[in-house]
């Protein structure tokens, strides 16, 4: 059944309202939508669903309609900005907007340095110039230009697709609306970080608490918050700032370093960081990261950091990315922010994989700028290492947006009482019984598992939100409050139920819950009915098998092309086919743990059945392969010593172009590419038959250099 309050205004229509209980109707959807905007607009963090908020809007116009007298002038249907109209189109970034890898000491700079020269094949003693800029935190833009004018502005999003907030941008002063200047390409993206100084964000929460309102949280939640009006009057009326330190599409470049583009980005009518500098040396780097680190205090918005980038705009070509990061650039972090508070409890969460976490419940307390009172503890063998028990005083520390952790016991205040154990039971109502996992060594593994499996609500339930979340199935209007919803009322308990929803309608009735209409439940079965069909690496992912990530998710899926294949070989890998392995393992970025966890997810019936109820219900894209690539979709083995690239960069070009790259030679090999020395594989690929060619022949092949 679905939960309802007990008899009240809000359960009769609108049609069979007295004048008394909708004036009483009125005022409660009144209050209860002006919450709900406060923590949309203002803490850009929404409580309800945009359904259920819609649903509120429709039944207070009605009202309003019905019972024209309730209406004054401080109507929220008169209201700007004030529009039901939350979602915000979607925009796709002509190249994707990258994140990047994170460097946390001076050693993980020189080994990111290393890298840079053993993948370009440089000298040692090769001077490889980089940019080092302050890391702002604040919010990535993509700013779009077509004939030097802006034409749109684009949230980061998941990467691959933002938020249209064309109209928002356009009140922040320091973003051009024409590109004034020399060389401006016809079509340019300029990208950067959109930010708010952190006295206008004091100022702001001042006045907040004059007026008795709840305070923001962060320059940078407030940024996001006042990009994302959707009365642009309101972002003009909150002082945001805008700096350009990158670019996407660009038609033409303007510049051939990266230190001369800032230049060029300057020269168009962009404000650039002016603590920017072109360092020559590792110990450059670091003396820069001590630098900012000494300033940040004093500069005027928050940073977290130091960002590096190869200026050589032809070396930031060659080197190219992984998965999303570029291979020339890496984010210098500063230390972690401390704090110390009180132990209070601790709560067992479950996965969906069944880990039991342990979360420390904490006295509330503010560091590196936000509230923090939930702490993971990751698992209980971290528990007995720190000696931690409920009443310890702990000092816990936040780095940039990593999830707060206990760093350990304060000592010299009173100890806590409370010991804590390893529970022996799931806290489902199932109670099933926890154990710890073998691993590979045969050691036993520090994370505890619930044994239920499917069965365990906990893991069905997390299952169920993985596979809709974001970079998975994605619905609109299908996110964990709802998967809670239809879950607990059992009208979806594995993934195939979403897809049967809309037939089981007659009987479920959404449009009777409260929060729903017919509108949003008809938007609803749109948004997943425009799911039914869905990219291979999506899908995989959404599986929610453990160790895949969305990043093997898409080698597999580019690894594969199709899902029959993948389902082959997973089910051939499952059964210990050692051919379908190998074929698994010749794939860039899986390991045995794949493999391991491929092989269990489809060894188990539950599992098998699951699926096959699912593919039933949906059509799955192959994987998208570049387009005139004469590689695409064959497996090349490159062997000998490689004169024109290094290994890695061979490897990473024919990836590129959609090929498959493996180590060894077999009979489905495509092509092996051979230079000077090579030995066996190149006997073997004779003796298979397999075409052989040399580099020079390679680069003709694909059509480069
Ligand atoms: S460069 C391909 N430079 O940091 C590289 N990013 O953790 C694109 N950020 O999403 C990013 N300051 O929002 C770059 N000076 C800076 C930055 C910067 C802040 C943000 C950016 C990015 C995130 C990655």
């Amino acid at each position: 059944m679905a939960k309802t309050p007990s008899k009240s205004a809000a359960q009769i229509a609108v049609e069979d309202l007295s004048e008394k209980w909708a004036k009483a109707e009125y005022a409660r959807l009144e209050a209860e939508i002006t919450e709900h905007d406060r923590s949309y607009y203002q803490q850009d963090a929404p409580t309800v669903t945009d359904a259920e908020y819609d649903a509120l809007r429709q039944r207070y116009v009605a009202i309003e309609e019905k019972f024209p007298n309730l209406k004054t002038l401080q109507s929220l249907s008169l209201k700007v900005g004030a529009k039901p109209a939350r979602g915000f189109a979607k925009v796709r970034h002509a190249v994707p907007m990258l994140s990047l890898d994170n460097a946390f000491s001076p050693e993980d700079v020189t080994d990111f340095v290393g890298r840079i020269k053993r993948f370009l094949k440089l000298a040692d003693d090769e001077k490889t110039p980089f940019t080092a800029e302050p890391k702002i935190d604040g919010l990535s833009l993509s700013l779009r230009y077509e004939g030097g004018k802006l034409v749109n502005g684009a949230t980061r999003g998941d990467g691959a697709e933002g938020e249209d907030v064309t109209a928002n941008v356009r009140t922040v002063k320091e973003i051009p609306h024409e590109l004034k200047g020399k060389n401006i390409p016809a079509v340019c993206e300029i990208r950067g970080e959109i930010y708010m100084i952190k006295a206008a964000f004091l100022e702001l929460n001042r006045k907040q608490e004059e007026a008795g309102e709840q305070l923001y949280v962060n320059p940078r939640n407030t940024a996001a918050g006042s990009l994302r009006q959707k009365d642009a009057s309101v972002t003009a009326s909150r002082p945001m700032h805008f700096f350009a330190y990158a670019w996407g599409e660009l038609s033409e470049r303007p510049a051939e370093t990266q230190s001369g583009m800032l230049k060029w980005l300057a020269s168009v009518g962009f404000k650039t960081n002016p603590l920017t500098k072109v360092c020559k040396s590792i110990d450059d780097l670091i003396a820069f990261h001590e630098s900012i680190g000494e300033q940040r205090a004093t500069l005027d918005y928050d940073i977290d950091g130091v960002v590096y980038k190869v200026d050589r705009l032809d070396w930031q070509d060659r080197l190219g990315f992984i998965s999303r990061t570029p291979r020339w650039a890496i984010a210098h972090k500063f230390a972690a922010e401390r704090a110390t508070t009180v132990l209070r409890d601790i709560e067992i969460q479950v996965g969906r994989t069944g880990a039991l976490t342990p979360v420390g419940k904490l006295d509330p307390v503010g560091v590196g700028g936000v509230i923090v009172q939930n702490v993971t503890l990751h698992n209980f063998d971290e528990i007995e290492r720190l000696g931690l028990r409920i009443g310890d005083t702990v000092e816990i520390q936040r780095a940039g947006d990593v999830i707060p952790q206990v760093l350990g016991v304060v000592e010299d205040k009173p100890r806590g009482t409370t010991k804590i154990s390893v529970p022996a039971k799931c806290p489902c109502h199932l109670k099933t019984d926890v154990m710890r996992q073998k691993i590979a060594t045969g050691e036993e593994s520090v994370v505890v598992r619930c044994t239920g499996e499917f069965a365990c609500p906990f893991q069905r339930k997390e299952h169920l939100r993985h596979f809709v979340s974001r970079r998975a199935y994605d619905i609109d209007g299908l996110g964990e409050k709802q998967i809670e919803l239809f879950y607990e009322n059992e009208w979806v308990r594995e993934p195939a139920d979403i897809f049967t929803l809309e037939k089981r309608n007659g009987k479920i009735k959404l449009e009777a819950v409260e929060g729903y209409g017919q509108t949003s439940v008809r938007n609803l079965f749109d948004a997943i009915d425009a799911r039914r069909r869905i990219a291979l690496d999506r899908f995989i992912y959404a599986l929610g098998m453990r160790h895949v990530g969305d990043t093997t998710a898409l080698a597999l899926a580019r690894g594969y092309g199709s899902w029959d294949a993948f389902h082959d070989a997973a089910l051939k890998a499952a059964r210990g086919d050692t051919e379908a392995r190998e074929e698994m393992d010749a794939l860039d970025q899986i390991g045995d743990t794949v493999i391991e966890s491929i092989a269990a997810f489809f060894h188990e019936k539950h599992n098998l059945g699951m699926v096959e109820r699912l593919t039933k219900e949906v059509t799955i894209l192959d994987a998208e392969k570049p387009k005139d690539s004469p590689v695409a979709g064959k497996t090349v083995v490159f062997t000998g010593a490689l004169e024109k690239m290094t290994r890695d960069e061979a490897k990473a070009m024919a990836e590129q172009l959609g090929a498959k790259v493996s180590g060894s030679v077999s009979k489905k090999t495509d092509y092996v590419v051979a230079g000077p020395g090579a030995g066996s594989k190149l006997d073997k690929a004779r003796a298979e038959g397999v075409n052989v060619m040399t580099e020079d022949e390679w680069f003709v092949l694909i059509g480069g250099k």
